[in-house]
């Protein structure tokens, strides 16, 4: 399976169903804001920022407010087409691969990559790309999940899939290719100090509505379908009503993440 299918983030439609789910942590986390404060950006600051992997513009859209300089990269231009609607007027959006990317040395105070450098087959070279365009005393924030990342949900789509694909797991590739796990040692090719700081305060997700997960699930499509028997659609609904009897019978379905970042120095 490829790390990053062109048909998974030709626009941000499968993005936006995946976000839908964070918005049902309860008590509710912003993972953004818990970034950007690790980060090290105080409020107001005009520091230079970059956004790797932007997607639809989550961290843009908090950058501006903060009074930030910011860049935002994308390699999907479908993407960069939906950030554009949440980042200020004047936000540089740009087109480009992590790997090569189109600035000069040492060009920005901070490099955020959030849940995107899994998606990079060469990550050495991202990496290298990330802390040339660091200025030096600067920092790059990579964002990734832990393996255990929503164990709940993907244990209710193994039992629909394993229905007619016997001993199927639902691996995602980008997650073991780069996560909480095994992240530190791709990143110290590059940075001198990786240090690993788990959202460990992130809230679980309480769903009471079955469709929220339905459509988390739809999002993934493209990666799993082509492994699995039954068609993508019937998992779906499988999943939809195993969620709903959860919520009819003790009331929700709760799913939790495992994220965190790694500050590379
Ligand atoms: C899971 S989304 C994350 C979006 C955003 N960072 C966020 O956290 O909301 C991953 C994004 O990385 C982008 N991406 C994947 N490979 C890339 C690469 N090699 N260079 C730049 N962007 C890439 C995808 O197009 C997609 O927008």
């Amino acid at each position: 399976m490829s790390l990053n299918p062109p048909t998974q983030y030709r626009t941000d439609e499968n993005l936006r169903a995946r976000q839908r789910i964070w918005e049902h942590q309860q008590p509710p986390f912003d993972l953004v804001s818990w970034v950007l404060e690790i980060a090290g950006l105080p409020l107001g600051t005009a520091a230079r920022v970059l956004d790797v992997g932007c997607g639809n513009g989550s961290y843009l859209r908090q950058l501006r407010i903060r009074g930030h300089v910011v860049i935002g990269c994308d390699l999907s231009k479908g993407m960069l087409a939906a950030a554009a609607a949440v980042a200020a007027p004047d936000t540089e959006l740009v087109n480009a691969d992590v790997a090569r990317l189109p600035f000069v040395e040492a060009a920005f105070d901070i490099v955020l990559a959030p849940h995107m450098l899994y998606h990079v087959s060469n990550r050495q070279a991202a990496a290298s790309e990330m802390r040339r365009v660091l200025r030096p005393g600067g920092r790059c924030v990579v964002v990734t999940n832990g393996k255990d990342h929503m164990r709940s949900l993907r244990s209710l789509v193994e039992s629909a899939v394993q229905l007619a694909t016997p001993g199927w797991k639902m691996l995602d590739p980008s997650t073991a290719a780069f996560s909480l796990e095994n992240g530190a040692g791709q990143l110290r090719t590059a940075f001198q100090h990786v240090t690993c700081v788990p959202a460990s305060d992130a809230a679980p997700v309480v769903l009471t509505d079955a469709s929220v997960a339905a459509d988390y699930v739809a999002s993934t499509e493209d990666l799993y379908q082509p492994e699995t028997a039954r068609p993508w659609s019937e998992v779906v609904e499988d999943v939809r009503q195993s969620v709903q009897r959860a919520i009819d019978d003790s009331g929700s379905f709760v799913v939790r993440g495992r994220s965190g970042a790694f500050i590379c120095e």
